[in-house]
């Protein structure tokens, strides 16, 4: 074929590059809906992009996306997420997968080597998308033409590296270890802030190190884009494909003639895409006959800046936006800070890889149309942009503010460009004024770098005059903005504008503007939060205006502390102090330099030494199988879940909303399928079914499961199925505790599993000086969120049997549960499980009924059948974390020291058992870490219609460790006692310890608590910083600190636990143990596998040295000199038996200690937290790996974090759960985890003591700092406010302590409380 026809054919098909391979498509050959990361999936062998949430919310799936342009001869690189990425949008473009960075075959990148070292990878889900993160970061640095690093460096800037990977969630690890190995390669690292690894060791210089870290070459390492392509291109030139499908015009009359046509084809449905991100937050229910990519377009993509502003395309980038409007050195003064501004704000909007891709106009399209809450929109407001609209043949040229008031444009109209103009003065400067244009733009949200759609957020353009002669200042003009608050669109405060103009600001002015304000900002009726974001409006127009008040430290404090005369001048720098005190400097390195102290142990090597994760290089390459990896089998079919929305009823019929089938629909399974028991899951604890039987009993409940051709389909069918539900006769779900209490509805704890009351509650109360009496709390769930959901894939196999892969933490379980539910033998049925995305305990119950209902599937229909369960599914099933009501009474000394403490909680089990009668026990096992005097409690495990709860990393013990640390926080501040004084009181001696713990308190030297609560305190410099607190609260208003430090004590049971080690014929060995690979270990439940599952093994090695003992000796005194493998060799022919099992059974339970401090800030004005340090000091007895204890520690703590601050777990009235995605579940990010994160591993000596769960109990000192500096601000309050004095009441500080929740607790009116204040103390 010539190069002409050659070209031609081209245009009609799709040609691309991945990892070099050239992937040529023709149009009939692609469903143009289909994402990059299903055509990967399920059409190349490059399985890393891994599919965490299909919303551009995690990162799991992003790629490297290079575009060439043949005229610079230049390659752009940027990554994109390959779930929201069109494949027929990638004509001429080459994709690199992590696959492609680096892999087993042709080598690892040094990327995959450091991460490995850094003890990055755990369970290894999202371990692809961290390593093309930074690969792309490293490929774009090295492009600049910064100067010459130092050897082995590349041009990355550590803040760089830590911004790569800012949009990029991680279950597992806490990040700390994934940042230390991207800023391994950042040109201006200190090597000292590079934390724990196993590259070298505590000491050696800064050489040495660099020397052992894998060697990154700057020239070699970098990315070629493949030749093939370039050659196409050149030859193709027109990268506008065209025909029935997908069309990318090449210019606007081309645009307008395909316009035209669809609107003469009648019926046919059209999508206009640039960057289809939007389709993250906007699902895709629907089929599309058209797609139309204006990307080719060159009037929407071009930027033209003159002195009149920036005009962009449409279809410019947001990182391209970002960076023009960085770079604004044409523009006079006023207009450059005012770019540079906004191009700050829209750098927070989501994360790198969406803003790649996403487009400005893509955006501005969503809130005119939809009313998204977009950032873009509200900070282009004040500045009066303007955008260029087409609709059919008529152009028009609307403010933006025209543009969103009116009514959603249809899918014709096409936004073509937008104009940012520039900003000037308008007032003449005379020689009595000084007078500057200011610029401020504002957002909360519930992370400071994005990834998190904005409470409120708002934008202030105002012209100030200064007057030299007089005290004031005073607005010539103002534009004020707000939006994102569940407005139709942002809003223009007019009123608050005319009010200010032409006025002497003063304390008076303000507060009058502030209450107009209110009576301006007012979100829907209904809206969440609502109270909260009207004040978040007064905060931030506080915030702007207070520095300019004649007074302004004075009234602003902290926001402003300067002389007066030159507040004008130097507002700006004032306001970015301010910015980056509040929230952070602009671009933070987002962690400091944090240190990990840790004894690792030499005695019996490699145990005790920080060896890496077997097959971690290959979860960082992608090339390790998770169950959803392996490739379908032939003939294949797929499963989702119906599930209930009501919380109880019978249900009457399942059809579907379309009268025909939905599209690739095979089979709708239900109950009458199944050939046995009808069991989702069976354990020693009680059964639950595996689908509704006439009765489903809670939203979220499984009704049935609809099969079809692939996961898209069964997705979109179970969508589509319409469940009748008949009510009449039946009783009223059970949906609170309280109304089990009332029926009676309870689960029986057997006697042997309830937990012991120790002491005389009694004569506690009677030797008490002071009682609290019947106090309350409540703890809602928590969400697993591991990265990989939910899956299994089952294959009928010869003779009856079942063969089932499932990411699964108990596949025993699932082989007997399946077994029954099929009336099959238990040994026809073989459940596989290599590795877990993540678990927590979501995978040990919660996983067994997704194996049963495809092992089900796969029976009746003779076919395999897998499930990879969406994440809204998965959140609306899995149960999570157990809520409980805690109801106290404690009675103490004024001392401090607590006489008796009694309970009646009641915990919420959802509707089946699980293992829910476990959690009484795990609840005291950790309550008694304090020395209560008497303990008595009253435990009711109920019985509701709500999704059954299971097991969540420390079950129990989380919820335990903050009830206790709540009640010594009530019982200090009822004394007004320092809260660290009551805890230390209250610690246990050894006598007591024994009093409360039994026989699991181990030998007096094991209790190491009291020397590690002392420890704490000189290494965390503890008192010192609470006085550099106090002092800190003194001088801030608006900042408060508060530090905590809180113990934890955990009992521990080991478990009997099995192995199998066998020698092979060539000496290698297989060593087999009853735990799976979650990524933190071998872990089950419980976090006591490693060290049971490590006895066991050494059992079995101790049966086969003895076995080859005899022989080795005749050998050695025959040759002098033996080998392994010749040994081995013999052993084989004289047939000595080289395999052996063992089941370890321990003798006794443990218990172990540790503790902690943190410091938190809290802005006043937003709500925000920012843990500022953390410092954990854990005892792990002889570690058996410090990295992986280490790893555990912080990623447990992390955890704990997202529990006690970040997230909500809703549901609505009937209790189906309403966070169904990465948009409104938050887990804590990099942005969000202590700045300084400092831990210590003690090597006590004793047995190995877990770490996979106890860390998790000791972020509830994050919550306990957060309390102190709410009472802190609360005690500011008070002082402002004559009526009553807060400080003296106790508050409740609910989990999580969430912005809206922090800053209801210090004042939602506050600054009103402040300003009225300060006019009357004048
Ligand atoms: C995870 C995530 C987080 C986010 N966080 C934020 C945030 O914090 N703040 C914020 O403001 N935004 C946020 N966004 C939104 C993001 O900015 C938009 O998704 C993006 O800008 C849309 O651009 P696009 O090119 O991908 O649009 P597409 O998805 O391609 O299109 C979006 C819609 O606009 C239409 N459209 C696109 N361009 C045009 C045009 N020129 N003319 C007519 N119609 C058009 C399309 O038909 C479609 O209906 C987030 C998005 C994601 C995925
Ligand atoms: S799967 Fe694409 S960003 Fe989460
Ligand atoms: S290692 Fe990051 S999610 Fe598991």
């Amino acid at each position: 074929m010539g190069e002409v026809a050659a070209a031609e054919e081209r245009k009609q098909s799709l040609v691309f590059a991945i990892n070099g391979e050239r992937f040529q498509l023709s149009e009939c050959d692609v469903d143009p809906s289909i994402t990059l990361l299903d055509f990967l999936r399920s059409r190349t062998p490059f399985k890393s992009v891994k599919l965490g949430c299909g919303e551009g919310g995690c990162g799991a799936c992003i790629v490297l996306l290079s575009k060439y342009d043949p005229v610079l001869d230049q390659v752009k690189d940027s990554t994109v997420s390959s779930c929201l990425t069109l494949v027929c949008s990638l004509n001429g473009c080459s994709i690199t997968t992590a696959e492609g960075v680096g892999n087993s075959k042709d080598g690892f990148h040094p990327i995959q080597e450091r991460l490995v070292g850094f003890h990055a990878s755990q369970c290894g889900f999202c371990t692809p998308g961290m390593c093309v993160s930074v690969f792309s970061a490293l490929v774009n640095a090295e492009k600049t033409n910064r100067p010459e690093p130092r050897p082995g460096f590349s041009k990355l800037t550590v803040t760089e590296a830590e911004n790569a990977i800012a949009g990029n969630l991680c279950r597992c690890t806490g990040y700390r270890p994934i940042a230390d190995a991207c800023k391994s390669f950042a040109a201006d690292v200190d090597m000292e802030d590079l934390g724990y690894n196993s590259f070298w060791k505590k000491g050696e210089t800064d050489e040495e190190k660099m020397s052992r870290l894998p060697a990154y070459n700057r020239l070699s390492s970098n990315l070629k884009f493949p030749e093939f392509l370039k050659k196409e291109i050149k030859a193709g030139a027109d990268l506008a494909s065209k025909g029935y499908h997908w069309y990318s015009p090449s210019s606007i009359e081309k645009l307008q003639s395909i316009l035209l046509k669809n609107e003469a084809d009648h019926g046919t449905s059209m999508k206009i895409v640039v960057g289809n991100t939007g389709a993250g937050y906007y699902k895709d229910l629907q089929h599309y006959d058209t797609y139309i990519d204006l990307k080719h377009i060159p009037e929407l993509s071009v930027i033209v800046k003159d002195q009149t502003g920036i005009e962009m395309g449409a279809a410019v980038t947001i990182s391209k936006a970002i960076q023009v409007l960085k770079d604004g050195s044409d523009f006079p003064l006023e207009s450059k800070t005012v770019f540079e501004k906004i191009a700050d704000h829209i750098e927070k909007i989501a994360s790198g890889f969406v803003r790649n891709s996403g487009s400005v106009g893509g955006n501005l399209m969503m809130a005119q149309r939809k009313q998204f809450p977009s950032d873009i929109a509200t900070i282009l407001l004040p500045v009066d942009a303007i955008v260029n609209i087409m609709i059919g043949q008529k152009l028009e040229k609307l403010t933006l503010e025209e543009f969103l008031g009116r009514p959603p444009l249809d899918s014709r109209a096409i936004l073509l460009s937008i104009k940012i103009p520039s900003c000037e003065l308008t007032e003449d400067i005379s020689t009595e004024t000084d007078t500057k244009l200011l610029f401020e733009t504002y957002r909360a949200a519930p992370r400071p770098l994005g990834n998190a759609l904005p409470y409120l957020n708002a934008a202030f353009l105002a012209e100030v005059s200064f007057s030299r002669n007089s005290t004031g200042a005073s607005l010539n003009s103002c534009r004020l903005s707000f939006g994102a608050y569940a407005s139709k669109h942002p809003i223009r405060a007019r009123k608050v504008e005319e009010f200010l103009i032409g006025k002497v600001l003063s304390v008076g002015l303000l507060y009058e503007a502030i209450k107009l304000l209110e009576t301006t900002v007012i979100p829907k009726d209904g809206i969440s939060h609502s109270a909260y974001k009207s004040s978040l409006a007064v905060g931030f127009l506080f915030e702007f205006l207070s520095p300019l008040v004649s007074t302004p430290d004075q009234i602003s404090g902290d926001l402003c502390d300067g002389d007066n005369s030159s507040i004008l001048r130097d507002y700006n720098s004032k306001i970015k102090d301010n910015n980056d005190k509040l929230n952070g400097t602009k671009f933070p390195t987002l962690l400091s330099s944090s240190k990990q102290n840790i004894q690792s142990g030499d005695d019996y090597p490699p145990v005790g030494q920080p060896v890496t994760k077997v097959g971690a290089a290959i979860q960082a390459s992608g090339e390790a199988v998770f169950v959803d990896d392996i490739p379908a089998p032939a003939n294949c079919l797929y499963g989702a879940f119906v599930y209930s929305t009501e919380p109880l009823a019978r249900v009457k019929s399942i059809t579907f909303k379309s009268r025909s089938p939905p599209v690739g629909f095979n089979a709708l399974i239900s109950v009458k399928d199944i050939p046995g028991k009808n069991l989702g899951c069976t354990s020693i604890f009680g059964e639950e079914p595996l689908y509704a039987d006439e009765f489903a009993q809670f939203a979220g409940d499984r009704i049935a499961f609809v099969v079809a051709d692939t996961q898209k389909h069964a997705d979109l069918a179970a969508n589509f199925a319409v469940v009748e539900y008949d009510k009449e006769n039946l009783n009223p779900p059970i949906l609170s505790v309280e109304e089990a209490v009332k029926r009676g509805s309870f689960l029986q704890v057997p006697p042997f599993l309830f937990p012991e009351q120790v002491g005389d509650f009694s004569k506690g109360m009677a030797e008490a000086d002071r009682q609290i009496l019947s106090a309350e709390i409540k703890l809602g769930s928590q969400y697993y969120f591991y990265m990989e959901t939910q899956t299994a894939l089952a294959m009928p196999d010869e003779d009856n049997s079942m063969v089932v892969y499932s990411s699964n933490q108990c596949p025993q379980i699932a082989q007997e549960t399946i077994a029954q539910c099929l009336g099959l033998p238990v040994s026809n049925v073989r459940v596989i499980t290599r590795r877990l995305g993540g678990g927590f305990g979501g995978k040990s119950i919660r996983a067994v009924s997704v194996a049963t209902a495809c092992a089900v599937a796969a029976y009746k229909l003779q076919r395999p059948v897998r499930m990879y369960v969406n994440r809204k599914t998965d959140m609306i099933m899995a149960g999570g974390r157990h809520p409980m009501k805690i109801t106290y009474s404690v009675g103490f000394k004024e001392s401090g020291k607590i006489t008796a403490l009694k309970l009646d909680i009641l915990i919420d089990s959802g509707a089946f058992p699980d293992v829910s009668i476990l959690i009484p026990g795990a609840i005291v096992g950790s309550l008694k870490k304090y020395d209560w005097g008497a303990l008595n409690f009253d435990i009711k495990v109920c019985k509701t219609n709500r999704p059954s709860r299971s097991v969540m990393r420390g079950p129990g013990e989380v919820q335990a460790s903050f009830i206790a640390d709540a009640i010594i926080e009530h019982v200090a501040s009822t004394l007004s006692i320092e809260v660290d004084t009551v805890r230390s009181i209250n610690l246990h001696t050894y006598n007591s310890l024994g009093f409360f713990y039994k026989n699991a308190a181990g030998e007096p030297l094991e209790y190491t608590l009291p020397a590690i609560w002392d420890q704490l305190a000189t290494s965390s410099s503890f008192h010192q910083r609470t006085e550099m607190i106090q002092e800190f609260n003194r001088s801030n208003k608006w900042r408060k600190r508060g530090i905590s430090r809180v113990p934890t004590i955990m009992e521990m049971t080991v478990r009997p636990t099995p192995a199998k080690v066998s020698i092979l014929s060539d000496g290698s060995i297989v060593v087999e143990v009853g735990g799976v690979d979650m990524g933190q270990g071998g872990y089950t439940g419980g976090s006591t596998t490693s060290e049971s599952s490590c006895e066991a093994v050494r059992l079995c090695c101790n049966v086969l040295v003895e076995r080859l003992t005899a022989l080795k000796e005749k050998l050695m005194e025959e040759m002098g000199t033996l080998e392994w493998e010749a040994l081995i060799l013999q052993a084989y022919q004289i047939s000595v038996n080289l395999s052996t099992n063992s089941l370890f059974i321990p003798d006794s339970s443990s218990v172990h200690y540790l503790n902690y401090g943190a410091a938190v800030e809290v802005n006043l004005l937003t709500g925000e937290t920012t843990i500022l340090r953390s410092d954990i000091i854990y005892d792990c007895g002889q570690s058996l790996n410090p990295a992986v204890d280490l790893g555990q520690i912080e990623g447990a703590y992390v955890q704990g974090i997202g529990f006690f601050m970040f997230e909500e777990y809703p549901t609505n009235s009937n209790g189906l759960v309403t966070a169904n995605g990465t948009w409104s579940y938050k887990i804590p990010t990099l942005d969000t985890i202590p700045k300084q994160f400092n831990v210590e591993i003690l090597n006590s000596g004793h047995h190995q003591k877990p770490s996979g769960e106890p860390p998790l109990t000791l972020a509830v000192s994050v919550h306990c700092a957060t309390r102190a500096a709410i009472l802190e601000a609360r005690k500011q309050l008070g002082s402002w406010n004559s009526e009553e004095d807060p400080n003296s009441k106790a508050f409740q500080l609910e989990v999580p302590a969430v912005m809206p929740v922090v800053k209801e607790r210090c004042g939602l009116d506050s600054v009103q409380k402040f300003l009225q204040w300060t006019m009357g103390t004048k």
